[in-house]
């Protein structure tokens, strides 16, 4: 169950994902306008002054309008901003952030004194516990097939596993290619689901031209898994890498790879929903209308 402050001002049950080297002030502006909660990494913008910058300005676009903002931070060790960072998200008294990469632990305690709640993203029952027991507002269920740093369980499976044991705000990170499969992740048990991928085919993303037709002209077999980037399992697009490159050789997640990750194209299994570049706004209408139509054919075929 969402509390009303993320809710209410909801079209869709839907978070558009943070991505790295994709997601900036534009991006988030136009989905929080559509009703859809703008997300994206604290570590896109290239310092904590730039942060607060692009809060400034998001706060201001929206004023009261529009669908919560909800910052991603990577609560890695490897980040040498997180403090700063932290105190930027809770100057604005974001209403909501979204913990990545570790442990939230460290900056639950000052973002919560702030009043923003915290969401953590977890992919293992192992994580889900820590994050609990940490007292987290909420899940993000990183799970097989999610585009860049993804999960591997089944999402139908890992979520019905968490819901036997909380019952608080989960999110569904995955495959979620359109309207039909976002109803899908609500009927399987999540409050809201993250889209990635769908997001990087948008006008106002950071991503390339070159990147985004890749998209567009990729089918799911070009999705590949591979470890080499930052040393954490993710998908991404055939081709532009070698999926065995630095395989085995990892020594572990760096930020400072991420950060800078612009060499890589990643994408999820949810580019087999990916057919044109669109707007936003114009993604968003379309992924309601398929919302809509799947659950008048759901109501239509529930004969069994
Ligand atoms: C290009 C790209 C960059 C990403 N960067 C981040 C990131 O910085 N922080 C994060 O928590 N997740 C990141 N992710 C994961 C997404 O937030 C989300 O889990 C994923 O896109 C969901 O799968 P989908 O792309 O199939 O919708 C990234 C994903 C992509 C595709």
């Amino acid at each position: 169950m969402l509390t009303p402050v993320l809710r209410d001002r909801l079209r869709l049950p839907l978070i558009a994902a943070p991505m790295t080297a994709v997601s900036g002030p534009e991006l988030v502006i136009a989905a929080c306008r559509g009703g859809v909660i703008g997300s994206f990494p604290a570590h896109n913008a290239r310092t904590t002054e730039e942060l607060d910058a692009w809060l400034t300005r998001i706060a201001a676009a929206l004023d009261t309008d529009g669908a919560p903002v909800a910052p991603n931070l990577v609560v890695h060790r490897s980040n040498p901003r997180l403090a700063d960072d932290v105190a930027c998200l809770a100057r604005h008294r974001v209403p909501l952030v979204i913990t990545s990469v570790g442990s939230p632990a460290a900056v639950l305690g000052p973002l919560r004194d702030a009043g923003c709640l915290v969401f953590a993203d977890v992919a293992s029952m192992r994580h889900v516990d820590r994050a609990l027991a940490l007292g987290v507002d909420g899940l993000v269920l990183l799970t097989a097939g999610a585009g860049g740093q993804t999960g591997w369980h089944n999402p139908l499976a890992f979520l019905r596993a968490v819901r036997r044991r909380y019952d608080g705000p989960l999110v569904l990170a995955g495959g979620i290619a359109d309207g039909a499969a976002l109803l899908a992740a609500q009927v399987a048990g999540a409050d809201l689901a993250y889209m990635g991928t769908k997001f990087i085919a948008t006008e106002e993303s950071m991503a390339g031209a070159e990147y985004r037709a890749a998209l567009v002209a990729a089918t799911l077999d070009d999705i590949t898994q591979t470890s080499g980037p930052t040393g954490l399992p993710a998908n991404l697009l055939a081709g532009k890498v070698d999926p065995d490159a630095g395989a085995g050789q990892s020594t572990g997640f760096r930020f400072d790879v991420i950060a800078g990750a612009t060499e890589v194209w990643a994408a999820g299994h949810s580019v087999c929903g990916v057919d044109a570049v669109l707007g936003v706004a114009e993604l968003i209408e379309r992924t309601h209308r398929e919302y809509s139509a799947a659950a008048e054919a759901m109501t239509r075929n529930h004969i069994y």
